[in-house]
């Protein structure tokens, strides 16, 4: 691996310089993006090997992160368990038959992932090879609890509370599917590793919205699962914004690093979270919006706050589709500028 900054980083080695990229790097921002988006669908885009490389390859080739992560969706997972998945522009996704009840399970099943999705392990060789080591690429899946979320919802919400209310009212259902749901995604995630992803990161981008006890049984104790299943083959990162208060046990769990977003101090991220695993974030990513300057001058603390070890540079959540093209170099450019524990 020519770049395997974000690889030393994960097992705790020395590093230069922290390792950067950004979640959502591939996307709306991106006018080579905007234009593959005229002619094809998202899902189509999705499904055809050549054009998720493509996508995955752009904020390599013209951002300048030191790490490729996957254009897929965290939703092809449900699509293969049987729902019917729509994106809907503007909009977000919608899945016109939810689950509400156990008898709606008899629509879901946990499925061969090689039938459904092999469109995915097909994408991943082929970027690996465009890719040529020059950065380590990054597969991913959601968190059961978060895919719950939308198979239950039907749609995006602020407070997801159809979805909290099927966990609270039919508890043997929701595990159930909760079960099923970690079931495919660690047959999902270990033939990613097969085909040549480098680190699986794990979006649980709901976590926040449960209490901390509600966290454990409801999310972490699958994402438990998921890490046990492939720590030993790959580098994990666990990323459930705004959850935490489990810092702790989610670096207990064997993953190599942690997700915080930015309504956390580096510190006080650090101290809940313990020595032994990478910290990876957290800019706001509103703050993108700023001029260059301020980002640079932002970047710069964010840096010198979590220090030059065990951390990756991120931002707190996804890059949003608002963000000028030179305003996310500027953050790349930043953290590249930074060596030694300090701005050159
Ligand atoms: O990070 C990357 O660049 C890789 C690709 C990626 C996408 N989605 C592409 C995408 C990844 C890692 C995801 C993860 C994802 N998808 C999450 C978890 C991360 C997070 O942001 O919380 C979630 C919750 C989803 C579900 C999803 N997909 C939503 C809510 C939406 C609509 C809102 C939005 O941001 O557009 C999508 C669509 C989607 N997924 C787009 C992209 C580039 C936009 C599609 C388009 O309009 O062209």
């Amino acid at each position: 691996m020519k770049n395997d900054l974000l690889l030393k980083a994960l097992s705790g080695k020395p590093v230069e310089r922290p390792p950067v990229w950004m979640m959502r790097q591939a996307g709306r921002y991106l006018p080579q993006y905007m234009k593959l988006r005229e002619k094809y669908g998202f899902f189509e885009r999705c499904q055809t090997p050549e054009l998720a490389c493509e996508i995955t390859l752009q904020p390599v080739d013209i951002i300048g992160v030191d790490a490729a992560i996957l254009f897929s969706d965290i939703l092809v997972v449900p699509q293969a368990m049987g729902l019917e998945v729509q994106l809907i522009e503007s909009k977000g996704p919608f899945l016109p038959n939810p689950v509400k009840t156990a008898s709606d399970l008899h629509r879901v099943c946990i499925p061969d992932v090689h039938e459904k999705l092999q469109y995915v392990f097909d994408a991943i060789q082929l970027i690996k090879k465009e890719l040529n080591s020059r950065v380590p690429l990054i597969g991913f899946a959601g968190a059961p609890w978060t895919l719950l979320c939308y198979m239950v919802q039907g749609k995006g919400s602020k407070t997801f509370d159809e979805a909290k209310a099927f966990c609270y009212t039919q508890p043997r259902v929701a595990h159930q599917l909760l079960q099923m749901i970690t079931d495919t995604t660690i047959a999902y995630l270990e033939a990613q590793v097969e085909a040549g992803a480098d680190v699986i990161q794990v979006f649980d981008s709901w976590g926040g919205l449960l209490s901390p006890a509600d966290f454990e049984t409801i999310s972490l104790q699958y994402i438990r699962q998921i890490v046990t299943a492939l720590k030993d083959k790959v580098p994990v990162i666990v990323f459930a914004k705004g959850a935490w208060h489990s810092l702790d046990a989610m670096a207990e769990t064997g993953a190599q690093a942690l997700g915080i977003d930015w309504c956390i101090t580096p510190q006080m991220a650090r101290s809940l979270a313990g020595d032994k695993v990478t910290l990876q974030g957290n800019f706001d990513p509103a703050k993108l919006l700023s001029p260059i300057p301020v980002i640079k001058k932002e970047v710069e603390a964010m840096l010198a706050a979590f220090g030059g070890e065990r951390y990756i540079a991120n931002l707190g959540h996804g890059i949003l589709p608002n963000i000028p093209v030179d305003h996310a170099r500027a953050f790349v450019d930043t953290v590249k500028g930074w060596s030694n524990g300090r701005a050159q």
